[in-house]
């Protein structure tokens, strides 16, 4: 187990575009369980490779209660949207942030998972808000720059 440092809001490595993954190597298996400890760890709900430092397409998502269902998206990309939500949202690059935005309320996202097989997934509420956000991340987006009126500081700042 290897939790990674997390870039914070501010590093340029944050605004920039990541590039696919071609093919797996033992590199980027440590790397998928590095982000899911440090997601972890962090107590998120979705980590992106760039988050660690690695301007690679590679997203970890869990949403589950249990915090033991992490999905692995490789090179994800957003293949149908509908709806809208209007939620508070924050991001562990932005620590002790959370800010009202904007999203879809359902996503339908293909990728490819850690066997490079290509999958897809399907989420509502919170899982397509974490879809939305972490494949933002992939292109150098932050939620900060989505907020619906002010950014706040959470109470235990
Ligand atoms: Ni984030």
């Amino acid at each position: 187990m290897a939790i990674r440092n997390i870039r914070k809001i501010g590093d340029s490595i944050l605004n920039k575009r990541s590039k696919e993954i071609t093919e797996m190597t033992p590199k980027i298996k440590t790397l998928i369980q590095d982000m899911i400890d440090t997601m972890y760890d962090a107590y998120g709900v979705g980590l992106a490779a760039p988050q660690v430092g690695i301007l690679k397409r590679l997203i970890v998502i869990d949403v589950s209660e249990d915090g033991d269902s992490p999905i692995i998206l490789i090179n994800p990309e957003i293949l149908e949207t509908d709806g809208e939500q209007v939620g508070e949202e924050g991001c562990l690059s932005v620590p002790g942030k959370s800010g009202v935005v904007k999203r879809p309320n359902y996503a339908k996202v293909k990728a490819l998972n850690e066997n490079m097989e290509e999958i897809t997934v399907e989420g509502t509420e919170l899982l397509a808000r974490a879809l939305c956000h972490e494949i933002d991340h992939l292109n150098g987006e932050l939620y900060v720059d989505k907020v619906i009126g002010e950014l706040h500081s959470n109470t235990e700042e």
